[in-house]
């Protein structure tokens, strides 16, 4: 409507035409044709001001859901790649290992309920995964309580009966020697060269999108305990930081533990968003902040989790 007005007003004036008071949309008098273009292109910007702003919002949205739709395709891949190769293994070549693997959960108190909800379904996918690992882990789960425990209660009762795991609600350096602890944990200034099977790892239960950096670090040199990290720089460049998810790490090391290679187990786990490449191919590609503690397994309970990986075993 505004454009019809202008138009009308322009084919009978020339350029710098003065519009006479009853003409002019704005109520300005004397106003130039230049001038009352201008205006009404102004007008014309700010109705669509709010338009503008849900168009953003839309396309913002589109891109969170279509990265929420890639994350969820590559996390489903990884698992039926992990499941084609449980199928293929006879029973009789599981063999458990002696190694001890503690998720520390005594960071209850400081992630909201949805983080805490992230946390559990990370143990969930740990639990489902040791269970068919061809050198499952002792698995403890220490210092249980709190949000995580209601969580559990709320949205997998079935968890009470999990076998091979141990729930502790005690620390667990009143569980397990502190001379055999080694905490995991991205700050430490040790690299991890080889796992030694008498040792403890311990990594940290937390989602905290890093607001908490180098928590972990810190509650392991209070208590005077040994600290590690993953040989993550030996092997992978990243343009993120080498922060990863419980589940990540965990499984990182049930494939190590079967392959004996760190190089064979980074990439077989770490997510490809987190632009990982071989140290001697050149840079990594995708810019990323923090850990990828928002993985969600795309399951609700670890008996559902334990059932995707037989239907993915089955499709193949
Ligand atoms: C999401 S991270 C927690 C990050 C948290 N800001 C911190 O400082 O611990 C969860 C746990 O995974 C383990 N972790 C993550 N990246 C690691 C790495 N590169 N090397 C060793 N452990 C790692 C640590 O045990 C860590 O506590």
């Amino acid at each position: 409507m505004a454009d019809d007005s202008v138009h009308s007003l322009m084919d009978n004036n020339p350029e710098e035409t003065v519009i006479p008071h009853e003409e002019a949309v704005t109520g300005n008098q004397n106003m130039s044709k230049r001038q009352m273009k201008k205006l009404l292109k102004q007008q014309k910007w700010e109705e669509e001001r709010e338009l503008r702003k849900q168009k953003r919002k839309d396309r913002k949205q589109q891109r969170r859901l279509q990265r929420q739709s890639q994350d969820k395709q590559e996390e489903e891949e990884k698992q039926d790649a992990v499941g084609q190769d449980f199928r293929k293994r006879p029973r009789r070549e599981v063999v458990p290992s002696s190694l001890r693997l503690v998720v520390d959960c005594s960071f209850d108190n400081l992630m909201l309920m949805k983080d805490v909800r992230k946390l559990h379904k990370q143990i969930q996918r740990c639990y489902a995964i040791n269970r068919r690992a061809q050198h499952p882990v002792q698995f403890y789960v220490t210092s249980l309580g709190g949000q995580l425990k209601q969580s559990m209660d709320e949205k997998d009762k079935g968890w009470v009966n999990w076998k091979d795991i141990s729930f502790e609600t005690e620390h667990y350096s009143e569980v397990l020697a502190k001379e055999e602890l080694v905490y995991l944990t991205s700050d430490s200034p040790n690299v991890l060269e080889e796992l030694d099977l008498k040792k403890v790892y311990v990594i940290g239960g937390l989602v905290d999108h890093n607001h908490h950096k180098g928590i972990s670090f810190e509650r392991a040199k209070e208590r005077g305990i040994d600290h590690a990290q993953l040989p993550l720089n030996s092997f992978v460049k990243m343009n993120s930081r080498k922060v990863l998810a419980v589940n990540h790490v965990f499984e990182i090391i049930l494939v190590y533990l079967e392959k004996g290679s760190w190089e064979e187990a980074f990439f077989t786990i770490l997510p490809q968003r987190k632009g990982a490449v071989a140290v001697d191919k050149g840079d990594a590609a995708t810019p990323e902040k923090g850990e990828d503690s928002d993985l969600e397994p795309a399951t609700n309970t670890a008996e559902q989790t334990e059932e995707k990986l037989k239907y993915s075993c089955n499709r193949h």
